[in-house]
């Protein structure tokens, strides 16, 4: 049997990235390494990185100083420590990253990670690099995770179904990073989603940087749309909650709002990035729809489903924004009403058409940050109000921190706190809210629990 040795992956950025990390402890399971929690004692680092903002590529280059003593103390100890770096930054920096940070041994880009455990053994006799684009290979080769390991990570889970983005948004490196879009095809989604079920998962979240451009192909080779993939998904006995993210405003399709008013797994939350309120900044970040477009879709998804919320990204300093196009993004806040929101100081990034023009002073870009983080807040603190009183479902997934307490997740993703039995966690019970929290809720069990059994014991019965 091959010694067992520690891993320890951290991930930056998005939701991918978090289940690529997944991916690739399972990966190097078979090769007997076991996840720990520490990059002290671990044999092998993974950094799975994050490339969108400068901000976020800059932390991985002090992590990696932070990290090269690390290794240098353990090898004065006699102990090799491998690190790798992989994600985005890995993609986009290739070889400039062992020049900037010589700890390095490995760079993987994201459609390498089922070499990982070859290149481990190269890595034994000097460096190596892989930001190939073999897509496809990716996900016929990584490993499946093993129940216990799928048990581990709780009751949510991420699944990706598709990876790429073809929009060419002119501030966005995710077209270089990431590639074209391509989509897994049904069977191996639904049978991933099944597995996940199988092991105790009641929520999945399918994820893709476009996921709603999604067009797999179903059994009988004809491309699909997402909405018919969640109505497959919904299907599956055991998942009780769906989601999906990220989307783009040009790709809601008639059956994904279909899918909002049929399917009750599918929860009332939709994270749906308008970046800016002003048709000049909507054109000039080619974002293809305009500030009525976007007006026109949240309407219709608020008839398919009434209770639905919205949450947004937005990017201010955007090269030409005036205090006018900023005023229009506040504006369309307040109409959209938003649940809560991500914002951003627009980021030249090298290659992408944005960074060529001329730039908003840093001082601007601030002061709008901070207008518009007011308006989330109060928007977030609305949102949260009008949850008082309400009775939601939640999917207890932890322990709370108070002794008695168990916590869990509303439809909203906010996080929900009641005094409770343990054995509810993994199952899904109404709770009056009675509290509100800066961002969480707290409430009061509503009546005997709907799903009080639990999942293992439910599925397959
Ligand atoms: N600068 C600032 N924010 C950016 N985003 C993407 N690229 C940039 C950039 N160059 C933001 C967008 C996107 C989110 C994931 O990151 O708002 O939706
Ligand atoms: Fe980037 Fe999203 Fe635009 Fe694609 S759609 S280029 S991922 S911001």
């Amino acid at each position: 049997m091959t010694p067992s040795r520690k891993l320890y992956v951290k991930s930056y950025g998005c939701q991918m990235n978090v289940y690529d990390s997944h991916r690739m402890a399972d990966a190097l399971a078979p090769e007997g390494f076991v996840e720990t929690a520490t990059a002290a004692d671990a044999d092998l680092i993974v950094l799975n990185t994050c490339h969108i903002r400068e901000k976020a590529a800059e932390k991985v280059y002090s992590e990696l100083g932070r990290l090269r003593e690390l290794k240098d103390d353990a090898a004065s100890g006699g102990r090799r420590v491998t690190i790798a770096v992989a994600g985005c930054v890995a993609q986009a920096e290739g070889a400039e990253i062992l020049r900037r940070a010589p700890a390095v041994d490995l760079v993987v880009g994201p459609q390498s990670y089922h070499r990982l455990p070859a290149m481990l053994k190269q890595a034994e006799h000097g460096v190596v690099i892989d930001t190939d684009f073999p897509v496809e290979t990716k996900f016929e080769h990584l490993p499946a995770p093993s129940p216990a390991a799928t048990r581990k990570r709780g009751v949510s889970a991420f699944v990706t179904v598709q990876e790429g983005c073809d929009k060419f948004c002119t501030f966005c490196v995710v077209p270089y990073t990431r590639g074209s879009e391509f989509s897994r095809p049904i069977a191996k989604i639904v049978a991933e989603a099944q597995r996940l079920a199988d092991s105790g998962v009641r929520e999945i979240t399918l994820i893709g940087q476009n996921v709603n451009a999604y067009h797999g192909d179903d059994e009988s080779g004809r491309a699909s749309s997402l909405g018919q993939l969640l109505y497959r998904i919904a299907d599956i006995p055991g998942i009780a909650r769906l989601r999906y993210t990220t989307s783009h405003p040009r790709d809601m399709d008639d059956s994904l709002i279909a899918a909002h008013r049929d399917l009750p797994a599918l929860m009332p939350q939709l994270h749906l990035p308008v970046q800016s309120g002003s048709d000049r900044m909507l054109e000039a970040m080619n974002r293809r729809h305009t500030r009525a477009d976007y007006l026109a879709l949240v309407d219709r998804l608020r008839i398919a489903q009434p209770k639905i919320a919205f949450t947004s990204d937005f990017i201010v300093g955007f090269p030409g924004e005036t205090d006018e196009d900023f005023e229009d993004t506040l504006r369309l806040m307040s109409e959209v009403g938003f649940a809560g929101a991500y914002s951003f100081k627009y980021s030249p990034r090298t290659g992408t058409p944005a960074a060529e023009k001329d730039q908003i002073p840093e001082t601007i870009k601030d002061e709008r940050l901070q207008r518009l983080q007011r308006e989330i807040v109060r928007l977030q603190d609305l949102f949260l109000a009008n949850c008082r009183g309400q009775t939601l479902d939640v999917l207890f997934d932890r322990p709370g921190r108070r002794p008695g307490q168990i916590a869990g997740r509303s439809p909203y993703l906010q996080p929900v706190h009641v005094m409770g039995p343990p054995t509810l966690i993994g199952t899904i019970a109404p709770v009056t809210i009675t509290e509100l929290g800066t961002n969480s809720l707290s409430g009061v069990l509503a009546d005997a629990p709907r799903h009080a059994h639990s999942l293992r014991e439910s599925v397959g019965a």
